[in-house]
């Protein structure tokens, strides 16, 4: 199967831009994109942050921007999402039995599971007890078919010490809970809006370029966050008998075509 990964517009109201950047065009790109590239995707998972306020109307644009994919979009929660907004214009969005948007999707290749990681009032990710019984109820429930999870806050460190201070919290009952499951084949990020890949505790994971603005890659334990303009990006998802393949595709930039030709065999 194939399906598209997204994360991060930080859609904001029409006419308005952010950090100076039209994130409505870069968005609109994104889906032209797509449209034109891969319109056999089965769906597009938006890892959160979609709207960069939480206000209804951002909400009702992002909505009337994705009516123009031609897949349906399943959204997760970010920081700068309002479950509230989001369920309003977006009513169809499965939430669990204590309201989190946290719902898994049973594809031909095994179970996304979508989970919620928003904690109210800071930026930082969290996990409370309520969510955690949520997925150990459906890693129960998927037995030995494939999981793929897919949340905003990484849980891991990556080495940018002003994201890293804005990761899940309180990671260990997470720990435990996704220890030990072999059928959890990878981890799909948002929140860092660089293109990161890796694993942890024995999971693959991976997040990508937004579609907004993106964070310098600058390590270090004084890192400080700076925005800046790169380029935007979206992933395509292929997964097949066991094996995950993931194309980053920066659509804005891809340079111009040429004719490859090998003219003897010791030029390149
Ligand atoms: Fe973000």
């Amino acid at each position: 199967m194939k399906f598209i990964h997204v994360t991060d517009p930080h859609i904001v109201k029409p006419g308005k831009t952010l950090f100076g950047l039209d994130v409505h065009e870069r968005l609109a790109k994104c889906i032209e994109s797509i449209n034109a590239n891969h319109a056999d995707a089965e769906f597009c998972i938006w890892t959160g942050d979609i709207v960069h306020w939480g206000d209804h109307e951002s909400y009702h644009h992002f909505r009337d921007a994705v009516s123009a994919l031609g897949m349906p979009s399943h959204l997760v929660m970010g920081n700068h999402d309002k479950r509230e907004s989001l369920l309003d214009v977006f009513p169809d969005t499965p939430v669990d039995a204590n309201g989190f948007v946290q719902y898994a999707l049973d594809v031909s290749e095994g179970r996304f599971l979508i989970l919620d990681t928003v904690q109210a009032g800071t930026h930082s990710g969290e996990l409370c007890d309520a969510r955690l019984d949520w997925l150990e109820a459906q890693l129960a429930e998927a037995s030995d078919r494939s999981v793929y999870i897919f949340m905003h806050h990484p849980p891991m460190r990556v080495g940018m010490a002003g994201m890293d201070s804005m990761r899940l919290a309180g990671v260990d009952r997470f720990v435990e809970a996704v220890t030990g499951c072999d059928n959890i084949q990878h981890l799909f990020c948002g929140h860092l809006h660089r293109p990161i890949h890796g694993s942890w505790r024995g999971i693959p994971f991976s997040t990508l370029r937004a579609t907004s603005h993106a964070f310098k890659l600058s390590l270090g334990p004084d890192y400080e966050l700076v925005t800046t303009k790169e380029n935007p990006g979206y992933a395509v998802v292929l997964v097949k008998d066991g094996a995950t393949v993931i194309h980053d595709h920066s659509y804005l930039e891809e340079g111009p075509e040429f004719e490859y030709k090998r003219k003897s065999k010791d030029s390149a």
